[in-house]
Parts: C-alpha cells; structure tokens; sequence
C-alpha cells in the first residue's frame, strides 16, 4: 500500500522533537516524511530538509508557499505534522485545516486557552482529523492501565498521584529549546506547566477516564527573572470526588523525565514510570502485587497492538509515539482511532492551564476547571 504523505512544520537544525517525530511517523511504513517547512529561516529550512533527506524541490521557505505547492502535486502531502513552538501551534493548525490539510499537532494544543477553543471551532468546521502528541498515551502499559481500571480492575476510583519532575530548566535556560519555553510570548499562559504539566493532567483523565473538576493550584516562579512558572503544586478533585496530586517541575536537580502515575480505588491501586515504562504495577486490596510486563500474553488488546517486540526485549519513547502515528494513519485512512487525543484534550489542556494560572496568581484557593 501507498504511504500516507507527511509534511512537516518546524523540526529544522538543532530541533529536539522534529527528528523524534519523524523516525515515530516511519516507524511502522505507513507513513513517509516528503515536504517540510522545517524552519521559520528560509536557509535553515532548506537545511532542515537536508538533514532528513527529502527532495530539496519539497522543502520550502514559508507555510503558505507549501500548502499551495504540495496542493498543486498529484503527489503531494496528505497531512502536516506541527512541531514549532507553541506560539505558532493555533497559525499553522489554521493554515493547514482551512487548505484541507489534515493536522498531527504536538501540545500544548495552542498557547492560550481562547485560542484553543478557536482551533476547535475550525477543526469542526474543517471535518478533518486533528491528533495532539500526548505521547504517554502511546506506551503500551499506559494503554493497559486505562483498560484494566475501565473494566473496575481498581474498584471505585478514590485517589491519584501524578508527578512529572525534570531538573533542566534549575539555572540557566539560553539553550535553544529552553529560551522559548521561558518566553511568554512563544510558550504561551504556562511555563513548566504547559510544557509538562499538560501531560500529566491529559494522562491522569486518559488513565482513569474521569475529569477533572476542581482545583487548586501553587505555581511558583522560582528562577530569579523568569516570567513563567517552573514549579507546579496542585490539588485536583475528580467528578467523582476523587482526590488527586499533581505535581511538576523543571527546577528538581538531577531529575531527568520522572512522569509517575498512581492510581487507587476502594479494590486495588496501580503504578506506572515512564523512566521504567515496562512494568506496570497493579495491587489488590487482599495484598497480592501483580508486575504486569510489555509483551507479557496476559496484555489486553490495546496493550497488545501497541508492542511490536516481545516481552524482555524494551520499547520506549519512540515506539509510544509511533503509536499515535499508527492511531493518526488509521484516522486517514477512514478508520477509528479511539485512544488517540484530539481537540477535546486540546482544550481542557489549555483549560487546565489557564484555571490554574490565574487561580494561583489570585491565590483564589479552590477553583472550577473553566472551559
Ligand atoms: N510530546 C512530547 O513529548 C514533546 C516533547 C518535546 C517538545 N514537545 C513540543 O514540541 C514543540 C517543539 O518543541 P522542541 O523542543 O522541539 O522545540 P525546538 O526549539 O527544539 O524546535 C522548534 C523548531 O521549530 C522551528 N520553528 C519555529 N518557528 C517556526 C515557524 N514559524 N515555521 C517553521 N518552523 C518554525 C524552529 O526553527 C525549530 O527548528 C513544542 O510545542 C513542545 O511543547 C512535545
């Protein structure tokens, strides 16, 4: 079969997130990277593409130049993948949509919240798919986490703890991919908590499948200078009245990518680590602790269709977000993709981000998440 066609924006020279996207995209053969409007600098663009090998007639100097060229090819790209800055998440999904380009999008979905619901009204509007790279959705034992806790495995869900700590943005933050998540003009209303926090909450719902209702937040500037948050303490009540924890931070020396998700009901609890994200651990209120394991034959079929090796032998962080490109392909290809975020996650991420800026700005104590 014909792979479906990707172009990308951003990932150009340097890029952290473009070069991790594209080997995810081609992982499985469904996808192939053809275009790309790599960089805002027509030279470093052109570089870009290069470094990725496509054809240098593919690779352009601004966003409206490839839309129209990729357009015009009987060739040309079946949908975009967004990997800017956040600031220019809302621009490029705009452009892409209302040229008929279906749209693959990192998070956070945009850098505001009205800008989220904006991008929601034209993804309506447009009828195409739109997918957001939550990528701990994608780990296989993530997938059997959410499956085991629909089917009551945990019981009545009473408390969750879900902490992302990293350590790198703790002094300086010149670095390329560091200047502009402590810029708000490109990072958006959140710091650490748009950066990272956002995946934690999106991976708090997708796991026990409840929203979020309440919270209450403390965000702390704790760089001397910065105009953003960089540590992130906040209460979370669930609609079912569960409690939860939710903690981020880019200021915890020595801490590398430590997301952690804890999850008990009135019948057992669970444990996942993205640093060790093979295991799965799952107790029972009679005290029996059973590790789950990728690859293990007891995996139910989303944990299953999300492992390509077999057990003992480690997948990871490229093979999560090949996942959602595999669930994206499925989407274009007129399938279902029902564990793929979208739009929907898009805008109680920004929600989530928003409520709690302004919440612990005004030191408003408990809050309604507001959409
Ligand atoms: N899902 C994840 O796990 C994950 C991890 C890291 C980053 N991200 C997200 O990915 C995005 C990019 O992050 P990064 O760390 O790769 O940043 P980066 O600074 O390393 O790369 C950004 C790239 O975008 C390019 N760019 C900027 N403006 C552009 C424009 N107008 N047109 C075309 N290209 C442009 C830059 O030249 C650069 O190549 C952010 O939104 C971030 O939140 C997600």
């Amino acid at each position: 079969m014909e792979r479906l066609r990707m172009g990308m924006i951003g990932g150009g020279p340097g890029s952290f997130i473009g070069p991790i996207h594209r080997i995810a995209a081609e992982l499985d053969r469904k996808i192939e990277l053809v275009s790309g409007v790599f960089s805002s600098d027509a030279q470093r663009s052109r570089q870009g593409g290069e470094s990725y090998g496509i054809n240098p007639a593919r690779t352009y100097g601004d966003l409206g130049q490839m839309l129209a060229a990729e357009k015009a090819r009987p060739d040309g790209m079946d949908f975009v993948t967004i990997v800017t800055p956040n600031h220019h998440h809302l621009p490029a999904a705009k452009a892409a949509l209302e040229a008929g380009v279906p749209v693959m999008s990192d998070k956070p979905a945009t850098a505001t919240l009205a800008e989220a619901k904006v991008l929601a009204g034209i993804v309506q509007k447009a009828g195409l798919p739109y997918g957001l790279t939550h990528t701990y959705t994608g780990y296989p034992l993530v997938r059997e986490a959410k499956a085991r806790i629909a089917t009551g495995a945990l019981g009545t869900i009473r408390k969750l703890v879900v902490e992302y700590p990293q350590g790198w943005l703790a002094g300086d933050a010149s670095g390329k991919q560091a200047e502009w998540r402590v810029d708000p003009a490109r990072s958006g209303e959140g710091g650490c908590i748009g950066d990272i926090g956002t995946h934690a909450f999106q991976l708090a719902e997708f796991v026990t499948g409840l929203k979020v209702t309440e919270l209450l937040a403390d965000l702390g500037i704790v760089v001397p200078g910065r105009q953003l948050d960089d540590d992130v303490s906040i209460l979370l009540r669930f609609e079912n009245g569960a409690r939860g924890v939710l903690l981020a931070s880019q200021i915890e020396v020595g801490e590398l990518n430590g997301l952690r998700i804890r999850v008990y009901g009135d019948k057992g609890g669970l444990s996942w680590k993205q640093e060790e994200p093979n295991n799965l651990t799952i107790h029972s209120i009679d005290g029996r602790t059973e590790i789950v394991r990728a690859g293990d034959a007891s995996l139910g079929p989303w944990a299953a269709a999300a492992s390509r090796t077999p057990g003992g032998h480690p997948e990871g962080y490229l093979e999560a977000f090949a996942n959602l490109y595999r669930d994206f392909a499925a989407l274009l290809q007129g399938g279902e993709a029902p564990l793929l975020p979208g739009i929907a996650d898009g805008v109680r991420g920004m929600a989530f981000i928003s409520t709690a800026v302004a919440a612990s700005r005004a030191r408003s104590g408990w809050v309604p998440l507001q959409i």
